[in-house]
């Protein structure tokens, strides 16, 4: 039986539990050529079917020679079934393939996409169900599997993994770098990089890596990162994967962070010269925990990952900063739900927490629901039981599931197990199955948080030259829109050459989202330097919304969609063509 809606991976045939990968990384070709042996929990026969997409597979073996195999067409969000004829008792299959030049994983970057300018760089990004587009695989996060890979690639250059590294071997005018993952990970988690990269340590367990004009800039932004991990091993017990590892990405990577265990990515965006933007990394750090060792089962049940993760992040964020701080970020988070719920105005089935997304593409449904609504959910569940209890719930949680995958029921069963009548105490049907926020739903409190709310369409006040980027962003993000001119050009004076970059894309969404086009310059410029799609959604929405930047909309995308990631380039062209 199919139990996940965006894999092939049938729970009746063999289960891969390691693969051992060799490629090499062309970059002329921009195509990664090798093959992978996929390694069965269990040796079995019969039918196999991988995922696939956009890949060309020359040639399937076992351990008895050749093997039949069927490249069915490729479904729409699905892609393309491998389908392979096991004998009885194979332990192992091998697939010769290699990938398309527009393998919805990878981005090819030129020498001037990246921050040195003079060599190329590659990355992946597999959430959510991208793997396939690199390797063939059961790409569902139901099955962990262990891995080794063996990168060819260009001297000059350097391969990262989110595994171990083991060895580099000089071959020619290439090298061979060697990595393994002890850890069993979802396929999802799958992740590694090649560029100019170099790395310094921050921490006992920790290095930053990035390309060398970066580094210094990144490793003292990072510089905190054992402080967090010693806080999130307090709260939610040991950290399971010897290394926590940083990443910096180049401009174009199209999400704010990706825990990919043991090298977590991150934007460069995030580097504000100040520490201010450092919740993207406790975010990343806290899936060590919750999606990386107790992992959604499939997309439908993504806020396991991601509402866990948000209330494990402000979590830590009381514990380092201040519960202010926290209520800060829960404050901002909450405006976000209430745009990401007017968003899906039509389509409140997206809102519930539990979804049903058949014929779904994730990408394309992506929101701040998952993560917010899931927070407010477990805020309301740790009034009901008392913080000390649920504390100890949560630990119990992570401890019982770690290393597994579950769906909600195993959530419900679990917690209610532990702590009778919670669930019907907050009314957990209406949050998981229903729309929107049950009217219950606990909001955040702090008096800095009051001051600010207190505001609303005023002028930021005198004192507010000593304000926190999150007391930015919060005041700018809660302002009504239009917001009158008079504020709008005093916020211009004041924030147009911000380089916090929340606060810069929060002001430029408010003043294009008030018809104030003296910002469209700086808009663009974001845009075509700015992958994250954090960034990009808003500001195109805005633009593409107004009569008179709709066209500016368009050029800006036709002339920067070649630099955003194929998973940026597609979502931003759904954006637009949905207000065509
Ligand atoms: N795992 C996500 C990123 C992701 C989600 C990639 C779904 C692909 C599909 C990551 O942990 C994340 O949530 N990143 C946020 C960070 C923020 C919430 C602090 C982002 O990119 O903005
Ligand atoms: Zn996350």
């Amino acid at each position: 039986m199919r139990r996940d809606p965006h894999s092939y991976a049938d729970d009746s045939q063999v289960e891969t539990a390691s693969i051992a990968l060799r490629a090499t990384v062309d970059f002329a070709t921009r195509t990664l050529a090798g093959d992978v042996q996929l390694v069965f929990a269990t040796p079995g026969g019969g039918p196999l079917d991988l995922d696939t997409r956009d890949l060309t597979i020359e040639r399937v073996v076992g351990p008895a020679g050749e093997l039949p195999f069927t490249l069915h067409p490729a479904e729409p969000v699905l892609g393309a079934r491998l389908a392979i004829e096991l004998p009885a008792a194979t332990p192992w299959v091998r697939v010769h393939y290699r990938t398309s030049p527009d393998a919805a994983a990878l981005q090819w970057l030129e020498p001037a996409q990246t921050a040195g300018g003079v060599h190329p760089f590659l990355f992946s990004q597999c959430q959510a169900i991208h793997a396939r587009s690199v390797v063939p695989l059961q790409d569902t996060p139901r099955i962990r599997i262990r891995y080794q890979a063996e990168l060819t690639i260009p001297r000059a250059l350097t391969a990262v993994m989110a595994a171990r590294r083991l060895d580099v071997t000089p071959a020619g005018d290439h090298a061979i770098a060697r990595f393994e993952m002890p850890q069993p990970i979802p396929p999802y988690l799958f992740a590694l990089a090649v560029g100019d990269l170099a790395a310094r340590d921050v921490g006992p367990r920790s290095q930053v890596w990035a390309e060398p004009a970066m580094l210094e800039r990144a490793a003292r932004e990072f510089a905190d990162v054992e402080r967090m991990i010693a806080a999130a091993e307090e709260l939610f017990g040991p950290y399971d994967w010897e290394r926590f590892d940083l990443l910096t990405m180049p401009p174009s990577f199209p999400y704010g962070g990706m825990e990919n265990p043991r090298l977590t990515f991150v934007t460069p965006t995030v580097i504000a010269g100040d520490k201010s933007l450092v919740s993207v990394i406790v975010h990343e750090l806290a899936h060590s925990w919750t999606g990386n060792l107790v992992t959604n089962a499939n997309a439908e049940h993504f806020w396991l990952n991601e509402g866990f993760t948000v209330y494990a992040e402000r979590r830590l964020l009381e514990v380092l900063y201040g519960a202010d701080f926290a209520a800060l970020h829960a404050a901002i988070g909450r405006s976000a739900l209430d745009e990401a719920f007017a968003r899906f105005r039509d389509r409140p089935e997206l809102t519930h927490l539990r979804t049903r997304l058949a014929g779904v593409d994730p990408d394309e449904v992506f929101s701040l629901v998952p993560y917010e609504k899931g927070y407010s959910f477990l805020c309301a569940l740790e009034q009901a039981a008392g913080r000390d209890a649920f504390t100890a719930w949560l630990r119990s949680y992570l401890r019982d599931f770690r290393f597994r995958s579950l769906a909600t029921e195993d959530f419900v069963a679990h917690l209610e197990a532990a702590l009778p009548g919670a669930l019907a105490r907050v009314d957990a049907r209406a949050w998981l199955d229903g729309p929107g926020l049950p009217p219950s739903a606990p909001s955040p409190r702090s008096a800095r948080l009051s001051a600010i709310e207190a505001l609303g369409t005023a002028l930021p006040p005198a004192d507010a030259s000593a304000w926190s980027p999150a007391e930015w962003q919060l005041y700018l993000a809660r302002m009504p829109r239009p917001a009158p001119a008079e504020t709008l050009r005093a916020l211009d004076t004041r924030l147009t050459a911000s380089t916090n970059f929340e606060v810069l894309v929060a002001w430029l969404q408010l003043a294009l989202e008030s018809g104030y086009h003296a910002v469209v310059p700086r808009a663009s410029e974001v845009l075509a330097s700015v992958g994250r799609m954090k960034y990009l959604r808003p500001l195109y929405v805005a633009l593409a919304k107004d009569p008179a930047t709709r066209t500016t909309a368009r050029e800006l995308f036709a002339r920067s969609s070649a630099s955003y990631h194929p998973i940026a380039r597609q979502v931003i062209e759904g954006v637009l063509s949905a207000r065509s």
